[in-house]
């Protein structure tokens, strides 16, 4: 794919990417924009902060990430799907995307030139990875945050009682010095649950 689409055609594409690569992709269609909302909400971003998004796929988070970040703070996507790097870099000229896998996060900071972020914003599907990859990343994402730093992602609501799930909130609780769950957002298919952590 050589240049942004459009809607249907985005959603068609990243079903294909799903079909290919279910563990890395690990849904059927991009997050909706409500879900997008809950994600971004109340992140506190200032002029001359960073924020990250982690695993942006077709950018369906980072359309309303777009909106909400305020002039002169500074956003980096992390994409490790180059058919997604490139649909990302068309749809969002004026945004920086850097392809590569969240794992080496320091190392892509310090190669771009990036501060330390004060938010990650993470649409990896940690609930179906590797328990080692999964502290890896969540570990790296807490070593690189500012000090006042936000990080956050979410899981499917279905996926709740999920080893992985659980995983993921007993790491977070024992990462962060607070820790939270949103009300799950419904509006979203399927209904997903979102988890804040701060440094
Ligand atoms: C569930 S999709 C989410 C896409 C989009 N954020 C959304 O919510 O619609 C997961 C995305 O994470 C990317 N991804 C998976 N593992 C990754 C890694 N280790 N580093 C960077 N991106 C990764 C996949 O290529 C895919 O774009």
């Amino acid at each position: 794919m050589s240049r942004d689409p459009g809607s249907l055609s985005r959603s068609m594409y990243f079903l294909g990417k799903f079909l290919r690569d279910p563990k890395r992709v690990a849904s059927i269609v991009p997050s909706s924009r409500w879900l997008g909302e809950a994600m971004t909400k109340d992140l506190g971003l200032q002029t001359g902060d960073v924020v990250l998004e982690y695993g942006p796929g077709t950018g369906s988070m980072t359309e309303v990430l777009a909106r909400r970040i305020p002039e002169g703070a500074i956003y980096l996507g992390i994409e490790r799907d180059p058919g997604f790097y490139e649909v990302l870099q068309h749809r969002f000229p004026h945004l920086r995307f850097h392809r590569g896998s969240v794992e080496n996060v320091s190392q892509i900071l310090r190669i771009t030139g990036t501060a330390r972020p004060k938010a990650v914003i993470s649409g990896l599907p940690f609930v179906s990875m590797r328990p080692a990859l999964m502290r890896s990343i969540i570990e790296a994402t807490r070593d690189v945050l500012r000090r006042d730093g936000i990080f956050r992602t979410f899981t499917y609501l279905n996926a709740y009682p999920m080893p992985g799930a659980r995983r993921l909130r007993e790491l977070m609780t024992a990462c962060f010095r607070e820790f939270e769950l949103s009300r799950p957002v419904l509006r979203n298919v399927p209904p997903a649950i979102v988890l804040t952590g701060r440094s």
